[in-house]
């Protein structure tokens, strides 16, 4: 939620690079958030921060200031904001500055105690043009860096912003400049995610990699509670004390810049769903040997750690849960332990039962989703050590996990998640096997067989891509009107469907609803009349001809009382054929393997009902990528 840049460069003359870098920072950050945009600008000789912002897109802020070009400057911020305390409009836009204006300040995350901040200065006179939180940040910043300056004589705007820190409750990521020091950018967090990174005679931070990777891949992570301090020629990094930082890691970002752009595409989530394959072949790369043994080495954790594991809590928000909850089907196959999979809020409110023998596991796509965050810090606290699935480098998640299996789906920007969801699915299957080897709960062939199916999927969601991109077209176009929609699976076909559900909510903005096909005579067909879409993700019947025949007796119930139902089907499956009105084909694959192709029909689904309601796909109304806020 909300993106943030900053650039600095040893360049004293003022040049048009900071507006640039901010800019070009807030396009690849606008998927965190939509609702507004603005960027802050110091060089020597200004009294006052140059601020400009807009309600709106970032468009909305590009064209103004086509309009009114801003000045050159030495150092720049940028925000593009997810709304969370005060309405989106110029006023409560980012940057806000301090009274006297030679400070500008954009925020990421809630304030907690900003009335009672703000019920302060306002005794003491300053007054307030927004209803935000960030504004009382910024004020009160000003204030401490004047203080600053009178009894040292001298300003310091990174020892003003630690001080400002110290006063802070809630979540926060902030950074600051300051006309008076127009060489710097300050910053600081706590709970909210900010990355460096390193340049040659310039430096950058970002909300994450993707802020900068178009100048530099040398990056660096930040604690909590650290704050740092950026010029063209250095980085400082110390606590909220001012204690020095030495130890802050450094890492190359493993993503192309050009991967984070379009490319051709319509959007970024047509291109993404394109790039399942891809994100499934890239997940599975280096973690089986030639043998075809699994090699999880990178994930830190000792073998025998991994023995003692006796049971799995999956914890995760949205499409990540329900990889998580496919995962769970295979890894209670395959290992012999119970896997329960949590919702991420609500984990730590129902004193869930932890021990040292518990491994949980946080599947989050940004690394920064704050409930999958307190989730994973309070299994730590009760003393299970925890596993990151994730999919973002220097992110918070993985940093504070015990360990970490990355997924390689390259940049995901669309708000919906597609690549990365049958990238999460594959790292957590990866997960399962190592356990079964270790745990001796298979023998090495099946676990080399269940690796070959995998290597074998790519090319088999290939094969849905190329060959029912036209059937899932043209299904849309005929159901646009729809108002709502069911979507039923069994066993791993449940979470497919609630998958399916979610991403048609998400960007198509119709009611639906996935449930368990079993649960229908419970309840959902009691919403069937005439002409309702319903989804059925069909099991293959080889193998488990059993779910398969109840699954199409669910199909026959659904049909008797009209509704119009589409099906996903295994290739030649007959039953399925007699009774779909539409069918989208999956090349035959094990039953495990399923969910990794019978997605891909329904993202394409999903993509296809809001293009054709006129609607854009890659930022959702109301919806932001990174929810890193409680
Ligand atoms: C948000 C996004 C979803 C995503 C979920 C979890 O709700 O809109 O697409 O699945 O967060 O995000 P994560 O980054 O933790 O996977």
């Amino acid at each position: 939620m909300c993106g943030i840049v900053g650039y600095a460069s040893t360049i004293s003359t003022a040049c048009g690079k900071p507006l640039e870098v901010c800019l070009q920072g807030l396009e690849r950050l606008e998927y965190r958030g939509y609702d507004s945009a603005g960027v802050a600008l110091a060089a020597p000789g200004m009294d006052q921060v140059a601020v400009r912002k807009k309600a709106g897109r970032l468009a909305n802020l590009q064209a103004d200031i086509n309009n009114r070009p801003l000045p050159d400057a030495t150092v720049g911020i940028g925000h593009t904001r997810w709304a969370t305390n005060g309405e989106p409009s110029d006023v409560n836009a980012h940057p806000h500055t301090s009274q006297d204006g030679r400070i500008a300040l954009i925020h990421n995350g809630i304030i907690e105690n900003a009335s009672r901040l703000k019920f302060d200065l306002q005794a003491e006179g300053f007054t307030f043009a927004s209803s935000t939180d960030t504004e009382v940040v910024a004020k009160l910043l000003g204030r401490i860096a004047n203080e600053i300056v009178d009894t040292t004589g001298r300003p310091d705007l990174f020892e003003a912003v630690r001080r400002t820190a110290r006063m802070l409750t809630g979540a926060f990521t902030i950074l600051a400049v300051d006309v008076r020091q127009p060489d710097i950018v300050v910053g600081a967090r706590h709970d909210s995610p900010l990355v460096v990174g390193l340049g040659e005679g310039e430096n950058f931070l970002g909300s994450d990699v993707a802020a900068f990777v178009a100048y530099t891949k040398q990056a660096m992570e930040l604690g909590q509670d650290e704050a740092v301090c950026v010029s063209g020629g250095s980085v400082t990094v110390t606590d909220f004390e001012g204690h020095p930082v030495t130890d802050s890691r450094r890492f190359t970002v493993d993503w192309d810049a050009s991967a984070a752009l379009k490319g051709g595409w319509d959007s970024y989530m047509d291109k993404e769903i394109h790039e399942d394959p891809r994100a499934v072949a890239d997940t599975l790369l280096g973690r089986y040997d030639t043998d075809g043994d699994l090699n999880l080495d990178e994930v830190r954790i000792d073998e025998e750690t991994f023995r003692q594991v006796d049971k799995i809590i999956i914890v995760a928000c949205g499409t990540a849960s329900y990889a998580g909850l496919v995962a769970k089907y295979a890894i209670e196959h395959w290992v012999r332990i119970p896997v329960e999979v949590e919702l991420a809020h609500e984990f730590r409110y129902r004193d869930p039962i932890l021990t040292p023998r518990t491994l949980v596991v946080a599947i989050s796509q940004s690394g920064e989703t704050m409930d999958t965050l307190m989730a994973l810090r309070h299994a730590r606290e009760q003393g299970s050590r925890v596993l990151a699935i994730c999919n973002t480098q220097g992110s918070t998640i993985p940093r504070e996990s015990d360990a970490v299996l990355y997924t390689h789906a390259g940049p995901e920007i669309a708000v919906a998640s597609t690549k990365a969801f049958v990238a999460q699915v594959v790292a957590a299957y990866l997960l399962g096997l190592y356990l079964a080897q270790v745990k001796g709960t298979m023998f090495r062939d099946e676990i080399h067989q269940i690796v070959d199916s995998l290597k074998a999927m790519p090319a088999k969601i290939q094969q849905v891509l190329d060959s029912q991109a036209d059937t899932v077209e043209r299904a849309a176009k005929s159901l646009a009107d729809a108002r709502s929609f069911l979507f039923l699976g069994r066993h791993v076909g449940y979470p497919v469907a609630m998958e399916g559900a979610l991403k048609l909510k998400e960007i198509a903005y119709t009611f639906t609803e996935g449930f368990a096909a079993g649960e229908l005579k419970h309840g959902p067909i009691a919403l069937v009349e005439a002409g309702e879409p319903v989804v059925v993700i069909v099991p293959s019947s080889r193998g488990r001809d059993l779910l398969h025949n109840k699954v199409i007796s669910a199909i026959e119930e659904v049909k008797a009382r009209g509704a119009f139902v589409i099906a996903i089907a295994e290739e030649g499956d007959p039953d399925t054929e007699r009774y779909a009105d539409v069918v989208f084909w999956r090349p035959a694959c094990p039953t495990l393997m399923s969910p990794l192709v019978d997605v891909v029909p329904l993202q394409l689904f999903a993509l296809d009902m809001a293009r054709l309601k006129g609607l854009d796909v890659d930022k959702p109304r109301n919806l932001a990528k990174s929810v890193t806020v409680e």
